[in-house]
């Protein structure tokens, strides 16, 4: 659908080496920031593997373009001289071990056409080594043209593989094993599917390599010793993304081509000129430090810029930082944040009354908090005084919705009056909640911020 985009995109007739001199209002059409949007959420979303798709996707970081060389040579290497490699991809998740495994076989398949045939498997989809070696021998027949038979045993199915490989190393043709969630394999009894190919590749009448990827970076102390001798122990380790990273990141993904390849060239150098600009902006760059703060993997970032590009204003064309902000406040969603925005008047009381109690270390059973309660009414005599009944309806409100939770872990009984709890939200979420609810008075605030809690 978005290629039927593109194709439409001719009409407002921008040439691909249009100049980047005229305004905002010229160079930015319909048309343009359609094809635009189109072409960066393909990149985006991940270019479908294959060799037809290497165009779209966005040049590498220096650690992935160091790991992407190495296992392009290490495959090239099975391919051309026949040796039988096997390596093992670790990195955190959202790390890039697929992608750069897929963009490894897309360059195989461009340069040794023909003579490479991946089979793909998934420690997750194949839960049992039967089952996986069901697949293995189901795509083996898939890419050879033959007929698959269900009903084969395992034992047979082995007896295929190795003869597959055989016929392939003949016709120079090498096989990639690509084991995603590669722990999965190590752990099962026996590790029989490991073993067996493995032990096939030992034999220099086939032609294969085994590429595993795991997010465990021990994996390969999972090996038993019969299958780990017969592995080359090579491992090339993903590591997270530095900040300077994510900003080089952003920079790749954010880049519209200005070589000709992207028709509305002008548009192009408009929109990266004013990527560049905002990148830069202060508030930007404190916005993606505080998303990265916990996870700094690559596909988070990506995420986040899809979900800013979904937020561009059309009739602008161009980026900016509310659409970061709006991107990254979806993404960092706080349930604790929102049920205290929506919390009544009496349930921040005894939410604030609560937390007094644990500043002074007293105990924190219903009766207690609702004296706590009154105590701070009497004092200050407000408006919002409620009745004791009232009082504990808010107080099972505030169970209900998980904010507080009876200590002894316990479900509700007839006692909850007396029985301890303890609240499941912290200072700083307890003020910015006061904070950002409408209806929570400023005494409120005040008693929260100056009585108890230095
Ligand atoms: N240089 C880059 N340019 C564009 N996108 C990138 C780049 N590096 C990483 N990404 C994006 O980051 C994401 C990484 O996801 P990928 O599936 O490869 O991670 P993974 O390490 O295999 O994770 P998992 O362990 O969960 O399988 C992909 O969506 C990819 O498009
Ligand atoms: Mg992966």
């Amino acid at each position: 659908m978005e290629q039927q985009d593109n194709a439409n995109g001719s009409l407002d007739g921008g040439g691909g080496g249009g100049g980047g001199g005229g305004g905002a209002g010229e160079v930015v059409t319909p048309a343009a920031v359609r094809d635009g949007i189109a072409f960066l959420r393909r990149r985006l979303c991940g270019t479908p593997p294959g060799a037809a798709n290497l165009h779209c996707s966005s040049p590498l970081l220096p650690e992935q373009d160091r790991n992407f060389r190495h296992l392009q040579q290490l495959m090239a290497e099975s391919v051309e001289h026949g040796y039988n490699n096997s390596v093992l991809l670790l990195g955190p998740r959202g790390c890039g071990k697929s992608m750069i495994l897929e963009q490894v076989l897309a360059h195989l398949e461009l340069q040794f056409k023909d003579r490479v045939s991946p089979v793909r498997l998934n420690g997750l989809l194949h839960a049992d080594d039967r089952c996986a070696l069901k697949e293995i021998a189901k795509q083996l027949c898939m890419d050879h043209h033959l007929v698959f038979s269900k009903t084969a045993s395992f034992d047979e199915n082995l007896k295929f593989l190795i003869t597959m490989l055989k016929e392939c190393a003949l016709s120079h043709k090498t096989v990639i094993f690509v084991l995603d969630e590669f722990d999965l394999f190590a752990q099962r009894a026996k590790q029989r599917l490991l073993y067996n190919l493995l032990d096939a590749m030992q034999s220099n009448l086939t032609q294969a390599a085994v590429v595993g990827l795991s997010c465990r970076l021990d994996a390969d102390q999972l090996l038993e010793k019969r299958v780990r001798s017969r592995f080359s122990n090579r491992k090339l380790l993903f590591l997270p993304l530095s900040f300077e990273d994510v900003f080089l990141l952003l920079h790749h993904v954010l880049m519209l081509p200005v070589d000709g390849s992207f028709m509305h060239g002008a548009y192009a150098r408009y929109f990266n000129e004013n990527t560049v600009k905002f990148l830069k902006q202060e508030n930007m760059v404190e916005l993606i430090r505080q998303f990265t703060a916990l996870d700094l993997s690559p596909r988070r970032v990506v995420d986040l810029v899809f979900r800013a590009l979904c937020n561009l204003d059309r009739a602008q064309g161009v980026l900016s930082f509310a659409n970061f902000k709006a991107a990254s406040n979806s993404l960092q969603r706080q349930p604790k944040l929102e049920a205290l925005q929506n919390a009544s008047v009496l349930e921040l009381y005894l939410l604030v009354s609560m937390k007094r109690l644990e500043g002074k270390e007293q105990e924190t059973n219903f009766n207690a908090i609702y004296k706590e309660y009154e105590h701070l009414q009497e004092a200050h005599r407000t408006s919002d005084h409620y009745s004791r009944q009232v009082s504990l309806r808010a107080f099972e409100h505030l169970l209900e919705r998980e904010l507080i939770v009876f200590y002894d872990g316990r479900g509700r009984g007839n006692t909850s009056e007396f029985r301890a709890v303890e609240l499941l939200i912290s200072n700083h979420e307890l003020q910015e909640g006061l904070k950002s609810n409408s209806v929570c008075p400023v005494t409120l605030q005040q008693w929260f911020l100056h009585e108890a809690f230095k």
